[in-house]
């Protein structure tokens, strides 16, 4: 009797040890169409999957490159719509300081309280707010933009830095604004669910004394539900330093992304959407 019940308490600690093993945004899989984000063509040497995380709820998903320290991309569902959100300060990501600091979005202010660390301790893996002081000709680009989001808390979600690049301010204002607000809004027509993978190739150039990556390319890609079914999908993609986005479909988006990342073949939704 003794010996079945250690054999019941072994069986369940194996059990328990291997149902801990963690995948890749484990408890956010609801912002990747049919649960599956992009395969792995575009982790970086050090990434860190972070599922966004603001009042309570996940907001979006966040693929991080630490060593570069910016997005690989953000992905989400298109959900343009009302809101406040006073941007007045930014967020930083307190689990990527260290792995038992809160999973919440938090000011620097907040953290340097809370755990009696320096400026310089939050930016050693992440960017803070100084590294984008100053730039010329850059600006800070959201991966999720606000402008895809509704509510107050969604759209405040978006100014965390783990969800910005320095993209070129002519095309963030121009080009890559009319992608986001008039083309998104046109395609995503008769679309009940839109996912939405938003991201950067990282390029030769850094600011902030080599600190953060400016990426080279800027892109995007959407799948577009009818009913339950994946009915269309789309890319776009630009240069980060002209004002021009070009819109052309999944298929073409994937391969440009493999030709930008040498050696790798890149799949972005598990080919469930159209890629034509
Ligand atoms: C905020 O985003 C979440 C996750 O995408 C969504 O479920 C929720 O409906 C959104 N809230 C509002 C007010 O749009």
């Amino acid at each position: 009797m003794l010996g079945l019940l250690l054999l019941q308490v072994l069986a369940s600690c194996l059990w328990l040890g291997h149902s801990e093993v963690v995948t890749p945004f484990d408890s956010c899989p609801q912002f990747f169409y049919a649960g599956i984000p992009p395969n792995d063509a575009l982790n970086p040497n050090n990434p860190a999957w972070i599922c966004q995380h603001f009042s309570n709820s996940f907001r979006y998903a966040t693929l991080y490159d630490i060593d570069r320290r910016i997005p690989v991309y953000s992905a989400y569902k298109y959900q343009p719509g009302f809101g406040n959100s006073p941007h007045l300060w930014w967020f930083v990501e307190p689990q990527l300081i260290n792995p038992a600091y809160s999973k919440d979005m938090a000011t620097e202010m907040y953290i340097e309280k809370t755990y009696h660390i320096t400026l310089q301790q939050i930016g050693q893996n992440q960017a803070i707010t100084q590294d984008y002081q100053n730039l010329q000709g850059l600006d800070r680009g959201q991966l999720c933009p606000i402008v895809h989001q509704s509510g107050d808390y969604n759209k405040t979600a978006t100014f965390t830095l783990t969800n910005i690049v320095p993209q070129n301010s002519i095309l963030l204002e121009g080009a890559w604004k009319e992608y986001e607000k008039k083309t998104m809004a046109q395609n995503t027509q008769g679309c009940t669910t839109t996912y939405v993978i938003t991201g950067a190739v990282p390029g030769d150039n850094y600011i902030s004394n080599n600190r953060v990556n400016v990426p080279s390319h800027i892109w995007s890609a959407a799948c577009c539900l009818g009913d339950e079914k994946p009915t269309k999908a789309w890319g776009a993609i630009a240069e980060n330093n002209m004002n021009e986005v070009t819109v052309i479909s999944l298929g073409e988006l994937e391969e440009e992304l493999s030709k930008l990342y040498p050696g790798k073949t890149v799949t972005l939704f598990d080919d469930a959407c159209p890629r034509e």
